[in-house]
């Protein structure tokens, strides 16, 4: 696909064909998310990749929202420092954000669909994935190729209008 139809296709997918992501293309995401930028380079993130049927549904139980999770080709766990420092958690959830795009726009270009989950039971997640004590499961992205419809430009996007998110200059024009 091309950048801007792939930018346009992304939308969070939460069923899944049952059918594995081929290894290289899952090494491509995870090749795009360690490319990411990050605050002073600083690459604080550790990724654990799940594919094991089992394992993913024990994932999947960490959060309420989290059910797509156990059906998904895939899912890559996003690890970061346990740290209580605010300043250190807001520049890593920052980087995770960016590392969360580039791998769910590497997934559409490759016509895999992505969806987020958060980690609520924070304790659970870090027994199903094995995780040392000093770090913590941010995040799951959940991956599989779309069980309802292909990933395609959307036209559109249930967003707010851009007029609306855009303040051109300063906040309010000519005040
Ligand atoms: C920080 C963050 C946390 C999210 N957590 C969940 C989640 O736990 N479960 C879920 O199904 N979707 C989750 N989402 C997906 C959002 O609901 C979704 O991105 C939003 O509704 C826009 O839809 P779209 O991605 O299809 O454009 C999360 C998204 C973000 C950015």
């Amino acid at each position: 696909m091309q950048t801007w139809d792939t930018i346009r296709a992304r939308r969070n997918v939460r069923t899944y064909e049952d059918t594995a992501i081929p290894a290289e293309d899952l090494e491509r995401l995870l090749e795009a998310a360690r490319r990411s930028p990050s605050s002073m380079n600083q690459q604080a993130w550790d990724l654990v990749v799940v594919t094991e049927r089992e394992r993913l549904h024990e994932l999947s139980r960490a959060w309420r929202y989290a059910s797509h999770v156990a059906v998904s080709a895939a899912t890559i766990a996003l690890v970061i420092p346990a740290s209580t420092d605010p300043d250190e958690r807001e520049t890593c959830w920052y980087d995770l954000g960016q590392l969360t795009m580039s791998i769910m726009l590497a997934a559409a270009d490759l016509g895999i669909g992505s969806g987020h989950a958060s980690v609520g039971d924070q304790r659970l997640a870090r027994t199903v994935l094995g995780l040392p004590d000093d770090r913590e499961c941010a995040m799951l992205v959940a991956l599989g190729y779309p069980a309802d419809r292909p990933l395609e430009p959307i036209s559109s996007p249930d967003r707010r209008p851009l007029a609306e998110v855009v303040h051109r200059e300063r906040w309010s024009p000519g005040v």
